[in-house]
């Protein structure tokens, strides 16, 4: 028989990546080979993101190029993933008739009935009962870290957001079920995981999500552990002391404040204000020293003053932060927030997003600096697709800030060493190996 083929692209975020190492278990399941080229397929995938509205558009130019694929070979079917796929369900196939299937994030299996051309429908947008006891084959490509769901879905409707609409309640995977994944992946040879849920402290199963930490942390052959996102509102002690006491958690937390405005934090529901946040980062400071802490900050939004940019500003200089993704606020379909009046036109975004990221270059380029001259545990990852230079090694350090060293001795992926950081960069750290 002829070998089938697919082509898969993933937009978004890191759920959406690993849903992708999913899709391509479950289609290598069914004997198709992925190919790089979608002229060569006989199954095009995309998993899309809807976060905001530039994803989308980001998409839509990208489908709208496909088509010819499909002019040009009729029998070759096209399948939207993912968010945007959930979103807009059958407008997607009113809008561009020549794609084949619909498949939400918690239908990925049904990739299996596409691949043996048994799907009775073209839309598989329904709940899933089983999503948590799911075992999917899947494809991961890296061989050092791995992504490991915890739970699914999000129960916070901030106000501004898709993903509760997108991705359904919040599910959390039974601890045996992670515990054997992340087991199986020490055994062949991953060193870390990130445990990925929207709210990964709200993680509610069979334990809590410092119970899990303490389980993982006892799983052989796995030396990191990372977790993504943390919700500031369920950001407890007992995660603080479990990020301070677990040996294998590292010292990081991405912990979005959105807005340094108690008054625009209320209006984008997220249920605590600038001063409780503020607090949780003093308390990670003084029991986690060196912690890094990285956010997420929306610009514009609804009713947004020069006042309350002016307390982002602020918030920025007093925290200091890591790293940050910094974005416009986008309105978003069904969201209880593009319905508020007051909306910023984009002159006035794009000038707030500026500011923000000024300050947020020199707070990146400030806590760089300190690392110079000291020696930091980097654990030695792949490189990154096209970018194998075989005259350096790269890695992160447990603070997940990407060192670029010399090579030296017989340094593998995989192997932790230490590192004496020569010069900091925005964005990466020269070092080169002191002990290995
Ligand atoms: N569950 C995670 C990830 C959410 S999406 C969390 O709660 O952090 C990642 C980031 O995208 C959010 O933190 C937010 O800063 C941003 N975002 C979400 N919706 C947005 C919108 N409508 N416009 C602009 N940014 C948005
Ligand atoms: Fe969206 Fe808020 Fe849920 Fe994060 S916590 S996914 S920002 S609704
Ligand atoms: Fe992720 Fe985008 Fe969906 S950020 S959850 S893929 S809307």
């Amino acid at each position: 028989m002829k070998t089938r083929r697919y082509y898969l692209e993933t937009f978004g975020c890191q759920m959406n990546v690993r849903d992708s190492e999913k899709m391509a278990g479950v289609l290598e399941h069914e004997g198709y080979v992925r190919t790089d080229d979608p002229k060569h397929a006989d199954l095009i995938v995309f998993n899309t993101c809807s976060i905001r509205e530039k994803a989308e558009q980001k998409f839509f130019s990208k489908l709208g190029r496909i088509k010819s694929a499909k002019k040009r070979n009729p029998q070759v079917k096209i399948a939207i993933a993912g968010c945007i796929a959930q979103q807009d369900g059958k407008k997607l196939i009113q809008r561009s008739p020549y794609v084949d299937y619909i498949l939400g994030p918690q239908n990925i299996f049904r990739l299996a009935d596409i691949a043996r051309g048994d799907m009775p429908s073209p839309y598989a947008l329904e709940e899933n009962p089983h999503l948590t006891e799911d075992d999917l084959p899947s494809r991961r490509l890296d061989g050092i870290k791995a992504w490991v769901n915890i739970m699914y879905g999000c129960n916070n409707f901030c106000s501004y957001c898709v993903v509760p609409f997108t991705r359904g309640r919040e599910r959390s995977r039974p601890s045996r079920d992670i515990i054997k994944e992340v087991s199986e992946l020490g055994a062949q040879g991953y060193r870390e995981v990130t445990l990925l849920g929207q709210n990964v402290n709200s993680y509610s199963s069979d334990c809590s999500f410092p119970e899990l930490l303490r389980k993982i942390n006892e799983c052989t052959g796995i030396e990191r552990i990372r977790f993504v996102t943390s919700h500031p509102k369920d950001l407890g002690d007992d995660l603080i002391y479990a990020l301070r006491d677990i040996p294998k958690v590292c010292e990081h937390i991405h912990l979005p404040l959105q807005s340094g405005s108690s008054r625009i934090l209320a209006l984008m529901n997220r249920k605590y204000t600038y001063d409780e946040y503020y607090e949780k980062v003093r308390k990670l400071r003084e029991n986690i020293p060196g912690i890094a802490i990285t956010s997420d900050i929306i610009v514009g939004f609804p009713q947004e003053t020069d006042d309350d940019h002016r307390r982002t500003l602020d918030a920025l200089e007093s925290i200091g932060f890591d790293g940050l993704y910094a974005f416009k606020y986008s309105p978003r379909p069904h969201t209880h927030a593009e319905k508020l009046d007051g909306h910023i036109d984009d002159e006035t975004k794009s000038a707030r997003l500026e500011e923000v990221l000024k300050i947020q270059n020199r707070s990146t380029d400030r806590i760089n600096k300190r690392l110079e001259g000291g020696v930091l545990e980097v654990l030695i990852e792949n490189p990154e697709p096209g970018q194998n230079d075989p005259s350096v090694v790269t890695g992160r350090t447990r603070t997940n800030k990407v060192v670029i060293s010399p090579r030296s001795g017989d340094i593998q992926p995989g192997d932790r060493v230490m590192v004496r950081i020569v010069r900091a960069r925005r964005h990466s750290l020269i070092g080169e190996i002191a002990q290995t």
